[in-house]
């Protein structure tokens, strides 16, 4: 930290206060911040703006970029003078020029940040190998005059007490689905989806309205009725049956995780501000 003048924190526009480490705003204490909203182009656009005005709130200045496409990514410099303009004033007015501002990525796995320094640091990537001063290891991309980037994405682990947002970062493929119980995972978002984006989870897997209505129900038939109508129903259309007919409810429930994650539902955010 003693080496770097900002932040970048990259979040799941998705999920961005899950996907949040609440650790960063102590190890960050003193620097200049900026969150990164990535994979932006798998998110809700109108919850996109909810966003952005609420980490004004705290004062956070938020972009959204989409780093697998490139999307975006010429607003992060402009960000990173607006957010630094202190430190830059500092530097002028003891007559340092061009001192670049020296940035380090931190996310929690999976939210993209190796794809983001790879990125935006494109074909362009010079890297300016040891300097005095800094540990042995350590790698700095120069993007330009301007910024330097120190090339290993600083992992944060996700930090949760809340069940929600555990079940949020499992969705996302924050944690290793390994450990994860599939099957209850897909029952879960199925529920998340038919409250909140009826019409694009019926769409996706032509439900009908019968099927997803868990009405006058409590929170364990509901879950039930995910796992046994909607599943049974996905899993007869997508040939994910056992020996006997019977449902493959791992084999469903990936199918279902894996739409979620690469977008084949729609756009879709799992929290508000
Ligand atoms: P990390 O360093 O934070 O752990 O994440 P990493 O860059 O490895 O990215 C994790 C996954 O997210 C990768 O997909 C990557 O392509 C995808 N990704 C990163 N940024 C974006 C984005 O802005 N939009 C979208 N749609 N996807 C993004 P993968 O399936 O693990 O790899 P690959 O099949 O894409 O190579």
């Amino acid at each position: 930290m003693k080496l770097i003048d900002l932040v970048i924190e990259i979040l799941d526009a998705r999920a961005p206060l899950s996907s949040r480490n609440p650790d960063i705003d102590k190890m960050a204490q003193n620097k200049s911040r900026l969150v990164v909203m990535n994979k932006a182009d798998l998110a809700d656009k109108n919850i996109n703006e909810e966003w952005k005005e609420y980490f004004l709130s705290k004062g956070i200045k938020a972009i959204f970029v989409n780093s697998k496409n490139k999307e975006g990514l010429r607003s992060v410099l402009p960000a990173v003078k607006e957010v630094c303009k202190e430190k830059i004033e500092r530097n002028l007015s003891k007559g340092i020029k061009n001192q670049p501002i020296r940035a380090m990525v931190v996310g929690i796995p999976n939210v993209g940040k190796s794809t983001f320094i790879n990125a935006y640091s494109g074909r362009n990537v010079a890297k300016a190998g040891n300097k005095p001063g800094v540990t042995v290891g350590k790698q700095w991309i120069k993007i330009d005059s301007n910024l330097e980037l120190l090339d290993t994405p600083g992992i944060l682990w996700p930090k949760f007490e809340d069940k929600n947002v555990g079940l949020n970062l499992a969705f996302l493929g924050s944690i290793n689905d390994e450990i994860l119980v599939t099957e209850e995972l897909a029952g879960e978002l199925l529920l998340f989806l038919k409250d909140n984006y009826p019409n694009l989870l019926k769409e996706r897997y032509d439900l009908s309205e019968e099927t997803c209505n868990t009405q006058n129900l409590d929170e364990y038939e509901q879950f039930a009725t995910a796992q046994s109508v909607m599943m049974d129903y996905i899993a007869k259309k997508r040939g994910c049956l056992k020996q006997g007919a019977s449902t493959d409810y791992f084999k469903v429930g990936g199918i279902i995780l894996d739409d979620f994650r690469s977008g084949k539902i729609g756009k879709i955010t799992l929290e508000r501000p």
